[in-house]
């Protein structure tokens, strides 16, 4: 193979215009294609920044194009030669160097390549699995080499902005003890301590509040993260926090400080002036209005309670789901009752099935009619008064969830998501970016039969309801904010307790005993005992950032050395089974369970 001696590289392929015309330029990179045309060959060499021709000419220099001709896909080249426009009938408009091409006068072959087991090129059909396997060839695709790069500018920028405001960067142990996020734990067995374990950090919550004690007044990190649920989309079993607290703040500092850096991000990596104040619901109105805590408002099909109409109605599915506490609620899927086939209604009612819903009931509003497997059920005055609040008209497709409020809330939010898709209601090209507030402090875990905090138990009550933690916990709302782009929720966080009564409170509300708490959390109650200021912060998640501004709904793409669905690397083949002395040093013993 040959080196790289005396040769020193005075461009990047994809940066070469026309002003450079005439220049004499070494560029180094990697076969995208070679064309064979006779006398000529062209070869395009692309590096992270683009790529460019080479013209190797016979007539000119026949051993220099004898050498171009054993040239393959993927070698790794060096090339010595001239810039030179292109004539305008090869100019190529495809190309961001279309207009110029290199002249080559030296070629070095400096790495050979078997043939790649996929083509390296922008949006590869390529199998993931196969990608993902070899995935430093993958992430030689433009499309991964650009959503990587702008990963490293929105770090860059948080770096900057929250510098700008006063946060200091500082690093909190990876191994640790088990922090409450509400995940399962990744443990790592300790050798020193034999039958001890240390737990990856869901989130370096309790550390971010200590450095508050501490007196660090603003923190910030950008930092994995680890927690062993199941995967989606927009879930990896480690990602990264933009992770950050404030000492003497409620919750306009916090909403206020991250606002600005979201603005600073869309405006430096997009060109986006987004407006502000950004929108705000609070969590009540989210969820009635579109069934989500997280919801997509880039377009309508809004929810309606028509609880009240139908409470007394004939239809025993509504009246029996109001008299059990329930609800009834409705989505107007404009203009779908007149193109939807029953076929495809069905289909919606599978959608609401998974969401725990027992059916789907609807009504296609017709010229002087309904047509609807309820209809029978319902007076006229029921059917005409709803038709009057969801302001129908013939063409129109209403469909309705009667159950509990959790499940029809659910289910009609996805069947929300599913009709915009199909109804092409989404406007792919807009964000659409609100906070959601005032969240409830607890959740019923109804296997347990208990409540649980619904963000953390470090979470603050808001505190016009503090009095009623004990009366009535349900209706406690939180000092907690998430923000929601487009559907998904990009960060959460909140104001903490810093009272050692409140908190020691809380604790008993979600079945913690003093000890246990003490147990699990005794450094952090002890440390609360010498001069706590109040404090509060947000939690981005980086990688779900990324995959908004790089518009793709597919968490892998953002992360170079991403993980499947069952959370295990293709190309590592992690995880692994490991020695046995590595086994026996850890004191443990693998007994494999049979099901
Ligand atoms: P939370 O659990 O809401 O809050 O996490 C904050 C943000 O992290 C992202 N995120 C994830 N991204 C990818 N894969 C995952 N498995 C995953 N889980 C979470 C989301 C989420 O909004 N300590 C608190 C923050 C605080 O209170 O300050 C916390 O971790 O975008
Ligand atoms: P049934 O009388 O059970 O056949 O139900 C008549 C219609 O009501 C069907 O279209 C069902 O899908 C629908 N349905 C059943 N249960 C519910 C429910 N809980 N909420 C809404 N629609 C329902």
């Amino acid at each position: 193979m040959e080196n790289i001696k005396d040769f020193k590289r005075t461009d990047m392929c994809g940066e070469l215009t026309a002003a450079d015309d005439g220049k004499d330029v070494v560029l180094m990179g990697w076969v995208q294609r070679r064309r064979d045309l006779g006398a000529l060959i062209f070869v395009t060499l692309r590096d992270r920044t683009g790529i460019i021709q080479i013209v190797f000419n016979s007539d000119t220099d026949p051993e220099l194009h004898d050498k171009a001709l054993g040239v393959r896909s993927e070698y790794v080249l060096a090339v010595k030669g001239t810039l030179k426009r292109r004539s305008p009938d090869a100019v190529n408009k495809n190309m961001p160097t279309g207009e110029v091409e290199v002249i080559a006068s030296e070629l070095r072959i400096l790495g050979k390549s078997e043939t790649p087991p996929f083509h390296i090129e922008e949006n590869s059909d390529a199998n993931e699995v196969l990608r993902l396997k070899h995935r430093y060839l993958d992430l030689r695709r433009p499309d991964l080499q650009r959503n990587l790069i702008l990963r490293h500018r929105v770090a860059k920028v948080a770096r900057d902005y929250y510098d700008e405001n006063g946060f200091i960067e500082i690093e909190t142990p990876v191994l640790g003890r088990s922090t409450p996020e509400g995940a399962r734990d990744y443990l790592v067995p300790s050798r020193v301590h034999p039958g001890k374990f240390y737990a990856l950090p869901q989130s370096p919550q309790l550390f971010k509040q200590l450095l508050m004690v501490s007196g660090f007044d603003r923190y910030m990190q950008i930092t994995k993260c680890f927690r062993d649920e199941d995967l989606r989309a927009d879930r990896q079993p480690e990602f990264t926090q933009i992770d950050l607290e404030m000492s003497f703040v409620d919750v306009e500092d916090v909403i206020s400080v991250n606002e600005g850096f979201v603005r600073r991000v869309f405006k430096e990596t997009l060109g986006i002036d987004l407006p502000t104040p950004f929108k705000r619901l609070t969590y009540n109105e989210a969820m009635t209005r579109f069934g989500s805590d997280k919801p997509d408002t880039r377009f309508g099909l809004e929810l309606t309670d028509v609880s009240d109409i139908v409470k007394t109605s004939g239809f025993k599915v509504f009246a029996d789901a109001i008299a059990n506490g329930g609800s009834v609620r409705t989505i107007n899927a404009k203009t779908a009752g007149g193109s939807f086939s029953r076929k495809e209604i069905d289909a919606l009612a599978d959608v609401v099935k998974t969401y725990k819903a027992k059916g789907l009931a609807w009504m296609v509003i017709e010229e002087g009619g309904v047509r609807s497997p309820i209809a029978k059920f319902l007076s006229e005055e029921e059917t005409s008064a709803i038709i009057n609040r969801l302001n129908g008209e013939a063409g129109d497709l209403l469909l309705f969830v009667a159950d509990k409020d959790e499940i029809v809330f659910d289910s009609l939010g996805h069947l929300r998501l599913v009709l915009g898709e199909k109804l092409g209601l989404i406007d792919k090209n807009t964000y659409e970016i609100l906070w959601v507030t005032e969240f409830p402090l607890f959740e019923r875990d109804e296997e347990e039969n208990r409540w649980v905090a619904k963000h953390h138990p470090f979470t603050s009550p808001m505190d016009e309801d503090i009095e009623y933690l004990d009366s009535n916990p349900g209706r406690v709302r939180a000092k907690a904010y998430d923000i929601v782009l487009n559907g998904y929720e990009l960060g959460g966080g909140s104001i903490r307790i810093h009272d050692q009564e409140l908190q020691n409170k809380m604790f008993n509300l979600i079945g913690f005993s003093d000890e246990e708490a003490k147990e699990r959390f005794g450094f952090l109650l002890e440390a609360f005992k010498y001069g706590t200021p109040p404090h509060g912060g947000l939690a981005f998640g980086l990688d779900r950032l990324v995959m908004l501004l790089t518009k793709t709904d597919n968490i892998r793409d953002v992360i170079a050395f991403p993980k499947v669905q069952t959370a295990a690397d293709l190309m590592t083949n992690a995880p692994d089974v490991v020695d046995a002395k590595q086994l026996e040093e850890l004191s443990i013993e693998t007994v494999t369970k049979s099901e």
